[in-house]
């Protein structure tokens, strides 16, 4: 069976789920997206050596906000009316029509002291790691990989676009305490980057960090205009000081999710390895092929990430060749396995790559990094 089969009976599965009601797209869409066709995920290159850490500027953030014209903004944004959401849906399609990004000078090395040839790394890469369904590893994956990224000497930017805030949380913050979060970025033309982004402990990678506030960000969107964009524009002055913005997105196909999905060049699929690991993908491809057509051209498949493996298994191994049926080459070569060192990491603020850095888990990590950076 083909994956578009396996698709096309997991959309049978899902009629009429409650995620695609929730699906938070301008008011022109037609019902019925077309026929999957969506590009292939890299070209299967064998995963290549890193280069050198160290060759690019750290990032220094700036001073605090103006907090009392916080406050007057978060007012103003309240008031806006229902006219400008239909604006804002209007206006949508024809923004963000970005160019793919440039390879800007110097970010492509030469070769290592073996001189083997390094990949030529882009600045401003943009990956949403998205799944609509819950505890798939969104979270996870976008910390271990982002610090696998930053060990191989990129610069990273993790954003954390849930309100849960576990992200923040698993980075050691306590984004509670935090006045300013990505939620004040969003909506607070007075609020920069530089008043919110945060160093984390690995060197090399910083976190806009998110609190249960983004939850409201959702309503105070729908009177933005251009409300799908606003990560986007929030994003934009800083994209090309990184080498990737990773995103992680909250487990739904909300309107935060839209923005994410906007903002990025590719989306990475955290896929958990059991029984029911197929529902609902039918679901995230065809959201993710309407955001490509309507708002977002340049946006990809970087790949589909087998969570949670418990080799060990029957099950286990039999659910994985049955998600290698259904997404053959889209499907990462490298498979994330079950280990409590995972659920460890979190509880001590830090990657996995740096709480075990020697065990499977991590090992995992920097191999996805790799693949990642070769694609
Ligand atoms: N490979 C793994 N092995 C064991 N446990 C894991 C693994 N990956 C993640 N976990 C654990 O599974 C739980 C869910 O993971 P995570 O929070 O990354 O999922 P999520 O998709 O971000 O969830 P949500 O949808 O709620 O945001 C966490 O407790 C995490 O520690
Ligand atoms: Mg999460």
């Amino acid at each position: 069976m083909s994956w578009n089969d396996e698709l096309d009976s997991a959309r049978d599965r899902d009629q009429t789920p409650l995620e695609d009601q929730q699906l938070f797209l301008p008011d022109t869409f037609p019902d019925l997206p077309p026929p999957l066709d969506l590009p292939p995920a890299g070209g299967g290159a064998a995963p290549v050596d890193p280069w050198d850490p160290g060759l690019h500027p750290v990032h220094e953030p700036g001073p605090g906000p103006d907090k009392a014209a916080v406050v007057q903004t978060k007012a103003q944004a309240q008031t806006q009316t229902q006219t400008q959401a239909h604006q804002a849906a209007a206006t949508a399609t024809a923004l963000a029509h970005e160019s793919p990004p440039e390879l800007v000078p110097g970010s492509e090395l030469a070769g290592d002291a073996a001189g083997r040839p390094r990949p030529a790394l882009a600045w401003g890469r943009v990956l949403a790691i998205v799944n609509q369904k819950g505890g798939v590893g969104k979270t996870t994956s976008t910390i271990n990989l982002g610090a696998a990224l930053a060990e191989e000497g990129a610069r990273v930017l993790l954003v954390d676009f849930d309100p849960q805030g576990a992200l923040s949380v698993g980075l050691g913050f306590n984004p509670n305490a935090m006045e300013l979060t990505v939620y004040n970025l969003l909506l607070d033309s007075s609020v920069t980057f530089a008043d919110v982004v945060q160093k984390t402990r690995v060197e090399g990678m910083d976190l806009i960090p998110a609190n249960i506030d983004l939850a409201g960000a959702e309503i105070m969107l729908v009177s933005e205009v251009a409300r799908e964009q606003s990560l986007q524009r929030a994003l934009g002055p800083v994209k090309n000081d990184y080498h990737y913005i990773l995103i992680d997105c909250p487990p739904s196909l909300g309107l935060l999710t839209v923005n994410a999905l906007t903002a990025a060049d590719a989306v990475v699929i955290p896929l958990e390895c059991e029984y029911f690991a197929l529902r609902g993908m039918a679901l995230l491809m065809n959201s993710i092929q309407r955001i490509q057509e309507r708002i977002n051209p340049r946006l990809q498949v970087e790949g589909i990430l087998a969570t949670m493996l418990d080799g060990r298994t029957i099950h286990g191994r039999e659910v994985l060749s049955r998600v290698t049926d259904a997404f053959g080459d889209k499907l990462f070569k490298t498979i994330i396995h079950k280990t409590i060192k995972f659920a460890e990491a979190p509880v001590a603020g830090e990657p996995i790559l740096t709480y075990a850095p020697n065990s499977g888990g991590a090992k995992e990590y920097r191999d996805l990094a790799r693949e990642v950076m070769s694609r």
